[in-house]
């Protein structure tokens, strides 16, 4: 893809995947761009905890009511946690580099979605975040912001329609109703 537009055009949750791994070139690749991304004071306080196993894999679709079942037919879960001790602000810090990695898989030709954990629960009314922090041994200072479910495209979407931008979300020099 030549053009960066082009890519966020092309980029749409993909919440079907095939059933192959992603190779651990292409793992790297993800990593390396997340590790690039920006942070207030360049505190860095994200970490990510890969998880291919699929056992852990179901466990952790079953983390929230709803919108986490997709993460049972992904190859690679990437959860995506933050020192919330090193930054004020790590659910910007974790949000830029959650996407980075998203635009990152579509460059690589995969496809991945954002399952918010932050905020969330689970269907007996847990808290999303402690039970991912339980079932992946994260301490307890670590907020875990969201799981990017990743894999090869099982489904293909078609690019955002630019028709449908809202131009009307612009306010020029001043806020207008
Ligand atoms: C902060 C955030 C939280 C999201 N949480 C979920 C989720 O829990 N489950 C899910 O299936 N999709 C989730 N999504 C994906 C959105 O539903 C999706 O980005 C939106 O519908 C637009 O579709 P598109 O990504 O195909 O352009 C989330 C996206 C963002 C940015």
């Amino acid at each position: 893809m030549d053009n960066f537009i082009d890519l966020v055009r092309q980029r749409r949750s993909t919440r079907k995947f095939m059933e192959t791994t992603i190779s651990p070139d292409l793992v790297a690749e993800l990593m390396r761009a997340a590790l690039m991304s920006p942070s207030s004071k360049r505190s860095n306080p994200w970490e990510f905890v890969l998880v291919d196993d699929a056992e852990m894999l179901k466990k952790l679709s079953l983390s929230k009511k709803h919108g986490s079942a997709l993460i049972e037919g992904a190859s690679l879960g990437i959860v995506v946690i933050a020192d919330k001790t090193q930054s004020d602000v790590w659910v910007e810090d974790a949000s830029i580099a959650a996407l980075i990695i998203q635009l990152q898989a579509e460059s690589l030709g995969l496809g991945s979605c954002w399952v918010q954990i932050r905020n969330r629960r689970d269907p007996e009314d847990k808290d999303s975040e402690k039970l991912v922090r339980e079932l992946l041994g994260i301490p307890e200072q670590y907020g875990v912001l969201c799981i990017l479910a990743l894999g090869m495209k099982a489904e293909q979407k078609k690019p955002f329609d630019e028709s449908k931008l809202q131009w009307e979300k612009l306010h020029l020099g001043h806020y207008k109703k």
